[in-house]
């Protein structure tokens, strides 16, 4: 049982999650994720951890509310308490001083690219931010990203922002119009943001690693459940990654493997809200 600190709305569909787990703040480091039971009725669903407080002995994680898992998860407020929460799982990100590393972030990957984005920093690196939002009303985050980087762009599809375009373009630009070379792109988020964005390195040869979201079942490399393909290897996300070289991963697998319970997910969710909210 792990209890809930804060349960919160940050924009449309996005709400933050911090939880009271003293074991996995103190171990946990920047790409990790924990597996996560709303009821003991639901599944195990992996979120990336966003956040953590040694002090506090909480762990923050950010999630975008998609099927009946996420939205039992949407309804629980402060005081209540999670069956299931475990963590630290997944390898860490290969933090190293390699010059300059260009963070991308999208969606939930907003919070999930932030203790990436400050243990670059912290590493001595130049950090550059790019955040993906489709329209001004869903950017949650900007300051605490900021704090953690030298340069700072948004790329939504409002006129809310200069950066009007899909975020691969503003990717490109950014690599074309710098003096210095970018050394390392990171981008975490939805899996066309991550193919995106490792599409737009390709041509330029800058090593882009990204965080993978298959479907996830035991998160502990037993079921298989989370399987891909990178380089031509079968790898497990849970525990070979998740981060992964985004010019190996074999992207048309990773969406269609991502789609096969779609329409169960579907089902699911319309009968548990028709139990909810009769
Ligand atoms: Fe089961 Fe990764 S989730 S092997």
């Amino acid at each position: 049982m792990a209890k809930i600190l804060r349960r919160e709305r940050l924009v449309p569909n996005l709400h933050l999650l911090e939880v009271h787990a003293p074991e996995i703040a103190k171990r946990c480091k920047p790409g990790q994720f924990v597996i996560v039971m709303p009821d003991e009725f639901g599944e195990r669903i992996p979120l990336t951890i966003a956040d953590w407080n040694i002090e506090k002995a909480s762990v923050t994680s950010v999630f975008l509310v998609v099927g009946t898992s996420t939205h039992k998860l949407s309804l629980m407020k402060q005081g209540d308490d999670i069956p299931v929460f475990v963590g630290p799982l997944g390898k860490p990100v290969d933090i190293n001083k390699c010059g300059t590393v260009l963070c991308v972030g999208g969606c939930y990957g907003i919070g999930a690219i932030y203790p990436v984005a400050r243990a670059f920093k912290e590493a001595g690196n130049k950090v550059i931010t790019l955040l993906d939002v489709k329209a001004n009303y869903l950017l949650y985050w900007e300051e605490k990203l900021k704090s953690v980087s030298d340069e700072f762009h948004i790329s939504s599809r409002d006129y809310y922002y200069d950066c009007k375009d899909f975020v691969q373009h503003i990717l490109k630009k950014i690599v074309k119009d710098k003096k210095e070379s970018i050394n390392q792109v990171f981008a975490i988020g939805c899996t066309y943001l991550m193919y995106a964005c490792s599409q737009a390195t390709k041509p330029y040869g800058i090593k882009t690693m990204v965080s993978l979201n298959p479907i996830m079942v035991d998160g502990t490399g037993m079921c298989g459940a989370c399987r891909v393909s990178v380089g031509g290897e079968t790898k497990f996300t849970c525990v070979d990654g998740p981060d992964f070289d985004g010019h190996l991963v074999d992207w048309e697998e990773l969406f269609a493997r991502r789609k096969s319970y779609f329409d169960d997910e579907i089902q699911s969710l319309c009968y548990w809200e028709k139990k909810i909210f009769p």
